[in-house]
């Protein structure tokens, strides 16, 4: 098995074989980076492994903190899991480096990443949050996430690929105000 199905299998396994956020996380990195090597589609299919390895209570939407120390625990996590299977020093700094940002962004690459993952997440997750996530989280919280997770898409040109979903989401979560 390659490097990249082994973290597939390792992503698979931790969130309980849901795939589709992470394939399609990894579909629109491919969009953006050109000539999109292994280390890229590693750190967009396992970019929210902390979150799978520590679990969903207490997500503290609002607070930006909270989106780093995920991104930073989940670069850990990640360059713990390449070094046991034998990768090499620059994917495994690769990877780090990009999903260390994958929230808040940083240079292109971890941009691209952070927009690749919000446009994936209103493709994937919003209808959860607003039909499941909503009743223990409330309106305010998820408003807040759907509000962060569009706004900070680093261009227009990105901004363009998300914006029927959320303004979809966002029009439905009104609905439970
Ligand atoms: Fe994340
Ligand atoms: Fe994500």
């Amino acid at each position: 098995m390659n490097l990249y199905n082994k973290v597939v299998k390792y992503v698979d396994d931790t969130f309980g074989g849901k795939k589709s956020h992470f394939e399609r996380a990894v579909y629109w990195y491919g969009k953006f980076i050109p000539n999109i090597t292994e280390a890229h589609k590693i750190a967009a299919y396992a970019h929210d492994i902390e979150r799978g390895i520590n679990g969903e209570k207490d997500r503290d939407y609002l607070n930006r903190e909270f989106y780093i120390a995920h991104s930073e625990k989940g670069a850990k996590i990640i360059g713990e899991f390449l070094e046991k299977n034998g990768a090499d020093i620059e994917t495994i700094n690769k990877v780090k480096h990009l999903i260390s940002k994958h929230e808040v962004g940083g240079d292109t690459e971890q941009n691209a990443l952070m927009d690749a993952d919000s446009i994936s997440y209103f493709e994937t997750n919003a209808e959860y949050f607003v039909k499941n996530r909503i009743k223990e989280d409330g309106y305010e919280k998820i408003k807040g996430k759907f509000d962060w997770m569009f706004n900070r898409i680093s261009s227009d040109e990105h901004k363009k690929f998300a914006r029927e979903n959320y303004e979809k989401w966002s029009k439905e979560l009104e609905k439970y105000k």
